[in-house]
């Protein structure tokens, strides 16, 4: 059994490692007080001393000053500040085999985190709290694209930036889980395409784009879909996207 080596965690789409933990306990510590309150993204790179590796999004949001939630337990804030607990993936079942350095990211949907309110409460003087969490499932949600200067939007940018980690850097697809979109003809569906995209599809990988695109950039992103790699599956305006939000 692989053992972990190093834990890598970027926030926020920094190049520069926010956390490198290289001891056990693997514990990712994150103080509300160091975010703005809003949505965050970060990073959780499992790196093995077997070369082998596990990347991970996750989504965080920083409520008030003093609350942080991650995945999908918005709804239950967990009271500031949490340590990560990180699972090691290779302990669990079920998990698509881990990566090998030098081959491309693949983001892995299955990794689980438990959120444990940290020991070092005593710091910050408050011992009452604590909570756990388990099987939080991660969502992907890459940093907010930017619109290039001169205002128009680029549809392929926002693919590449947002899209191709699972639908592949030219829509090929990844495995059985993440669909092509090159050559698929269900894309002749464009009502279809525009609520996959603004909505998502519930139970899946595929989380809801509309809160953090707008329409312009939704139906930018669309259009690059639809067109690309020889699909020739016609074009959506930004008032059909507004009329399906
Ligand atoms: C985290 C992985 C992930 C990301 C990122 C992602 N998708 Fe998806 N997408 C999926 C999965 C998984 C499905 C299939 C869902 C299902 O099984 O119904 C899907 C389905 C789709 C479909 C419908 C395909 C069909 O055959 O019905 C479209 C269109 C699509 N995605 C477009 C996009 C666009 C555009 C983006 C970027 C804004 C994007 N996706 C980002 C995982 C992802």
């Amino acid at each position: 059994m692989a053992q972990i080596e190093r834990v890598e965690v970027y926030v926020d789409g920094s190049p520069e490692p926010f956390q490198v933990i290289t001891q056990a306990p693997f514990k990712v510590k994150l103080n509300p007080a160091d975010f703005e309150a809003g949505d965050h993204n970060m990073r959780v790179v499992i790196y093995y001393d077997n070369g082998e590796y596990y990347d991970q999004p996750y989504l965080f949001t920083i409520q008030h000053n003093n609350e942080i939630a991650v995945g999908h337990i918005n709804q239950s804030p967990i009271h500031s500040p949490v340590a990560v607990d990180l699972i090691d993936p290779m302990e669990q079942e079920g998990l698509p085999p881990p990566k090998v350095l030098t081959h491309a990211v693949i983001p892995t949907l299955l990794f689980l985190l438990i959120l444990v309110v940290a020991g070092w409460f005593s710091f910050y003087g408050d011992t009452s709290a604590s909570a756990e969490v388990t099987n939080i499932e991660p969502i992907a949600k890459p940093s907010r694209p930017e619109a290039p200067a001169g205002g128009a939007v680029d549809g392929a940018a926002i693919f590449a930036e947002n899209c191709a980690s699972c639908h592949g850097p030219n829509g090929e697809g990844q495995g059985d889980v993440f669909p092509a979109l090159a050559g698929n003809a269900n894309l002749a569906d464009t009502d279809m395409v525009i609520d996959t995209v603004l909505h998502g599809r519930q139970g899946t990988a595929m989380v809801p784009w509309g809160e953090q695109m707008n329409d312009d950039q939704i139906a930018a992103v669309i259009n690059y879909v639809l067109s690309a790699w020889g699909n020739d599956f016609g074009s959506v305006t930004p008032e059909e996207v507004a009329a399906k939000r």
